[in-house]
C-alpha cells in the first residue's frame, strides 16, 4: 500500500507542477479527489483488507487526501495572489505625460480660511487641537457654567443620541479637555464642526464651523484678548476692518463680550446677510470664568486667561464675499471651485 501512494504522490505532484491555471487545478481535483478519483478508488479497495491491516491504510490515504487537498489550496491562493498583482502593476502603468480627463479639485473656502488662522496663531505661539464632534453633555455643557435647565442651552438645541451624548454645539465643547491636557500656561485653537437645530438663512446653518482659542497665563487681561482679536482680524482680511465690542453673555466668560464685523457684503448699509443691520455677529470672547477653569484643573490664584469661539463658516464668508451660508454645504461646484489656494 505504502509504494501504491508514494506513486500516486509523485504523479500528482508532476501534474501539479505542469498546471498553471485554475481550470487545470480544479481538473486535478476532481481526478485525484474526486468522487470517482484515485483516493476515492484507494477507499473502496479498502474493502479487500481486513483488521489492523485496514485501519492502517485508512490512516495512510487520508493523510494523502489532506495532503493533496492543502497542496491543491495553496496552488490555488498562490494563482489567485499573482492574478492581483498582475492588475495592480498594470494599473499602476500610467503614461503621466497624457492630459488629464478628471477636472482638478479645489480646497474649500473654510479649509482656506481655517489653514490661515492657523499660521496666525501658529506663529504667535498657539498649539493647534482637533477635537471630536460626539461629546458628552458635561463637556458641551457642564464643564461651562451651563447646568442641567439653564437657559443658556436653549440657544443651542441640538442633535441628542440615544446614549445622552450630543453633536457638539460649540467648539467650546472642547476647553475642559485642552486646559486638562495642557495645564497651565497655555495657549491653544481648536478649530470644528457644529452642530444646531437651527431655522436656517443667510447667516445661519444647523451645520457650521468655529474655531475657539484659549489663552491662560499669570495676568492676562481683556488687553491681550483685544490684542489677539484686532491681529488675528487684521492678518486674514490684509485691511482695516470695522468691528465693534459690545457686552455678551455666556456662562463660561466673565466678562463676556460680542465681537461684531461690519457686514462686507453690503458695506455696512444692510442686507440679507446682515439681517439689515450692517453687522454681523463673528467672534464672541470674554476672561474665562474661574469656575471654568476650576474644573479644567487650573490653579484660579495664578492664572486667568481668555477665551473666544469665532464664526469661522461666517468669516469666510466675509472674506470671499459669500452672501449665502447655505451655498458652502451646498456642494455646488460652480460656487466652490471658485477658491483657490
Ligand atoms: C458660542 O458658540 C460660544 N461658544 C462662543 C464663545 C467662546 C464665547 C468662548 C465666549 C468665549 P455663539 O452661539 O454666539 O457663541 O456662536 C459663536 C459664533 O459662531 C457666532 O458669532 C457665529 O459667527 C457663529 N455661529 C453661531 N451659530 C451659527 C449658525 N447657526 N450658523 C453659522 N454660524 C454660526
Amino acid at each position: 500500500m505504502r509504494e501504491q501512494l508514494s506513486a500516486l504522490r509523485g504523479i500528482f505532484q508532476e501534474k501539479l507542477a505542469g498546471a498553471a491555471t485554475s481550470e487545470a487545478l480544479e481538473a486535478l481535483r476532481v481526478e485525484f479527489l474526486g468522487k470517482k478519483g484515485h483516493v476515492a478508488g484507494l477507499m473502496q479497495n479498502l474493502r479487500t483488507l481486513s483488521g489492523d491491516e485496514k485501519k492502517d491504510a485508512g490512516l495512510l490515504i487520508n493523510q494523502l487526501k489532506n495532503e493533496l487537498t492543502e497542496a491543491i489550496s495553496g496552488a490555488i491562493e498562490t494563482l489567485q495572489a499573482a492574478a492581483l498583482m498582475q492588475l495592480v502593476q498594470s494599473a499602476m502603468q500610467y503614461d503621466t505625460s497624457l492630459p488629464s480627463k478628471e477636472p482638478l479639485g479645489s480646497y474649500h473656502p473654510i479649509t482656506l480660511v481655517q489653514r490661515e488662522l492657523e499660521q496666525i496663531f501658529i506663529t504667535m505661539g498657539f498649539a493647534v487641537e482637533d477635537y471630536n464632534e460626539v461629546v458628552n453633555d458635561y463637556q458641551c455643557f457642564e464643564s461651562l457654567n451651563i447646568p442641567k435647565h439653564h437657559p443658556a442651552r436653549d440657544m443651542q438645541d441640538t442633535y441628542y443620541l440615544d446614549n445622552g451624548q450630543v453633536l457638539k454645539t460649540q467648539t467650546s465643547a472642547a476647553q475642559n479637555a485642552i486646559m486638562r491636557k495642557y495645564g497651565a500656561p497655555l495657549r491653544a485653537i481648536f478649530p470644528g464642526r457644529c452642530f444646531r437645530n437651527e431655522a436656517t438663512d443667510a447667516s445661519h446653518e444647523n451645520t457650521f464651523f468655529q474655531m475657539e482659542g484659549i489663552m491662560i497665563d499669570r495676568d492676562i487681561s481683556i488687553s491681550n484678548l483685544i490684542y489677539f482679536m484686532k491681529t488675528m482680524l487684521s492678518e486674514v482680511f490684509a485691511r482695516e476692518i470695522t468691528v465693534r465690542l459690545r457686552p455678551g453673555f455666556f456662562p463660561f466668560v466673565e466678562p463676556g463680550f460680542e465681537l461684531d464685523i461690519s457686514c462686507q457684503i453690503c458695506g455696512g448699509g444692510g442686507c440679507p446677510t446682515c439681517k439689515h443691520s450692517g453687522w454681523l455677529e463673528l467672534c464672541p470672547c470674554g476672561m474665562i470664568h474661574p469656575r471654568v477653569l476650576e474644573m479644567g484643573g487650573i490653579d484660579t490664584e495664578e492664572y486667568t486667561g481668555f477665551a473666544f469661539g469665532l464664526g469661522l463658516t461666517r468669516l469666510a464668508m466675509m472674506r470671499y464675499g459669500i452672501k449665502d451660508i447655505r451655498d458652502l454645504n451646498s456642494g455646488n461646484l460652480k460656487v466652490l471651485s471658485q477658491f483657490i489656494a
